[in-house]
This record gives structure tokens, C-alpha cells and sequence, in this order.
């Protein structure tokens, strides 16, 4: 061998590693969880996985969380409130509660440049005016997701309902962002973009106006509102919720929205809801950001809803003690 063939061989390694890094970064989306509970650590794990860079922003003073999926032998380690992982970020993934935005977005608006996408993922209705009047200059998206996950232990997630995910955007410049459906695809599948992000969020409303209280209250998975005993108040439930839904622009027929609910009760049966976790744990609930949105649109509508209402009540005594 020439003296110099080693030298060339390993030159062409180097290359091919170096060729194949510039193809993974042009690829890979800097992406920073904020707020990672359980659905953010699912999300954080499974973007990990596709390739992304990704870090978490989460209220724990530790450099580094680590966590894992339940079923997968790997375990993941994210570094926890970087600066740099924010100053670099293309993507910020909001997935704190609806009632806890404010308080998480506030303290990063001076720190965030206004081309990163901020991309919010809460249950419920009622951020929207603050979104948009706190990131008048950021591509704004809101994504709705059906995936049942739930906290095992302070680092492993457990998987328990395989849903799907619909995207859209909540501002113009967030219009030009519909490549991020391809992004989370890869990550957990399927997601779907929405021209119209409004009606799925108040699809995903009345799915949790329908299943979150009455599982938490009932202390139930929600699988088990499939029995014939929940089948009458259910009924009412949903013929309340779609007559809101209807007046806020959402056209859909009782028997369809029962449909849309009966589905995400099979797909979840097995899964607590968040509501009944956060009953179960002591947390604060969506419950006004939930059946507390649905109240006061109802109102604003003329619409009686009392089962609603009881349900709301009875969650917020509960809360209250
Ligand atoms: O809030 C939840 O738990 C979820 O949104 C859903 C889809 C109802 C599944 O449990």
C-alpha cells in the first residue's frame, strides 16, 4: 500500500461524515418544549427520534431532564432551559396548560426572536387574544391533538391512546409555516393541516366538554363512558355541546359529533383523561378553559346548558377544597 492511501481513506471518511452531518442539520428543525408534561415529553422523545434537535424549557432548575417512553429501551437526556437552545430555536412547542400560558410565555418574549414559530398545544379554548396580542410578530400556529399520554414517574411517559394531530395557523405569517405538518408527521403520526385551525379546536373542545369532566368526576378511564349507563346523560352532554358549537360556526349534526366523541372514547379507552389526572393528583383542571369556555359562549348565544353547567360546578367545588 502507498503511504498515502491510509491518509486518502481516511479523508474520505472524514468527507462522507461531514457531507452526511450538513444533510442531517439542513434537515433537522432546532426545536425547544416549553412546558414538557406528559404530552410534551412524548412529543419531545418522538422529535428527538426523527431527527431534530431538541431541548426543553421546563420550571426545573436542572441543566438536563431525562426521560423515556414506556416500551422503548432508550433513554433520552434534553437540556433544560438553555439560552442558547432558545436564542437558536426555530420552533418553540408550547405545551403547558391552557391556564398556565401567560405565566410560561411571559418571562421568554424578550428573549425570542420574532422569526421562531410558536406553535401552542392545549386542551381547551380562550389563549387565542393573548397569543396574538403578546407575539404580534411570530408566526403563530395552535395544534389540537387526540394522543392520550400520562406521566408514570417524574421521567417516564406512558403512550396510552394513539390519536391524531391537526395543525394550523392563527396569524399570517404563521400561513407560511404548513411545512411543519411534514416535521411532526415524521415524529408522530398523522397530522393534518387545517385551513381553517378554528373548527378543530372547537371539535376538540366539545370532545373534552364531553369525556374530561365525566371521567374525572365518575373516577373512570374513559373507555368506560361507553357503557350503557353514561349512553342517556352523554346524549344530553353532546346535544348541549353541539348546539354551541353549531352557533360558533362549527356546522356538525348531534349524530356526528356522537360519532367524533365515540371515537376518541375507543381510541382512549384505556387512557385517564388529563382532567381526571389532575383531579386524581390535586392540580388545577382545564375546566375553565374547557366547559368553562363552552359556558360562556353558550351564554353569549342565548343557549341553555345545564348539564354543563352541573358538571362545571361540580369540578370547580372539587378544585375549591
Ligand atoms: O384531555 C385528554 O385527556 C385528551 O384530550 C383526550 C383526547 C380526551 C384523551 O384522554
Amino acid at each position: 500500500m502507498a503511504p498515502q492511501e491510509p491518509l486518502l481513506l481516511i479523508y474520505h471518511i472524514l468527507a462522507l461524515c461531514f457531507a452526511q452531518r450538513l444533510f442531517h442539520d439542513e434537515y433537522a428543525v432546532n426545536i425547544v418544549i416549553l412546558g414538557p408534561g406528559a404530552i410534551g415529553t412524548l412529543w419531545a422523545v418522538k422529535l428527538a427520534q426523527a431527527g431534530h434537535n431538541v431541548s426543553m424549557w421546563s420550571r426545573s432548575n436542572h441543566d438536563k431532564i431525562h426521560c423515556s417512553l414506556q416500551g422503548q429501551s432508550t433513554s433520552h437526556t434534553f437540556c433544560n432551559r438553555s439560552e442558547l437552545g432558545l436564542k437558536h430555536a426555530d420552533l418553540i412547542l408550547v405545551t403547558v396548560k391552557a391556564w398556565q400560558l401567560s405565566g410560561a410565555i411571559e418571562p421568554l418574549l424578550s428573549k425570542l426572536h420574532s422569526d421562531v414559530i410558536v406553535l401552542v398545544m392545549h386542551n381547551g379554548m380562550g389563549t387565542l387574544d393573548y397569543l396574538v396580542d403578546n407575539l404580534p410578530n411570530n408566526p403563530l400556529l395552535f395544534a389540537t391533538t387526540s394522543h392520550g399520554a400520562m406521566k408514570l414517574d417524574g421521567s417516564n411517559v406512558k403512550h396510552t391512546g394513539w390519536g391524531e394531530t391537526k395543525l394550523g395557523a392563527l396569524n399570517q405569517k404563521g400561513l407560511s409555516c404548513e411545512f411543519l405538518t411534514e416535521v411532526l408527521t415524521d415524529a408522530l403520526e398523522p397530522v393534518e393541516w387545517q385551513q381553517n385551525i378554528h373548527h378543530s379546536l372547537l371539535l376538540k373542545l366539545a370532545v373534552n366538554c364531553a369525556i374530561n369532566p365525566l371521567t374525572a368526576l365518575n373516577d373512570i378511564k374513559n373507555g368506560q363512558l361507553s357503557s350503557e349507563f353514561y349512553f342517556p346523560l352523554l346524549e344530553q352532554l353532546i346535544d348541549e355541546i353541539c348546539r354551541v358549537i353549531n352557533a360558533e360556526g362549527l356546522v356538525i349534526t348531534q349524530e356526528a359529533l356522537a360519532k367524533v366523541v365515540n371515537k376518541v372514547i375507543t381510541s382512549t379507552a384505556d387512557n385517564y383523561s388529563s382532567m381526571h389526572q389532575d383531579i386524581a393528583h390535586q392540580r388545577r383542571t382545564e375546566i375553565d378553559f374547557i366547559t368553562g369556555y363552552l359556558l360562556t359562549r353558550a351564554k353569549f348565544h342565548n343557549i341553555a346548558v345545564p348539564i354543563n353547567d352541573s358538571l362545571f360546578q361540580k369540578i370547580k367545588k372539587i378544585e375549591g377544597k
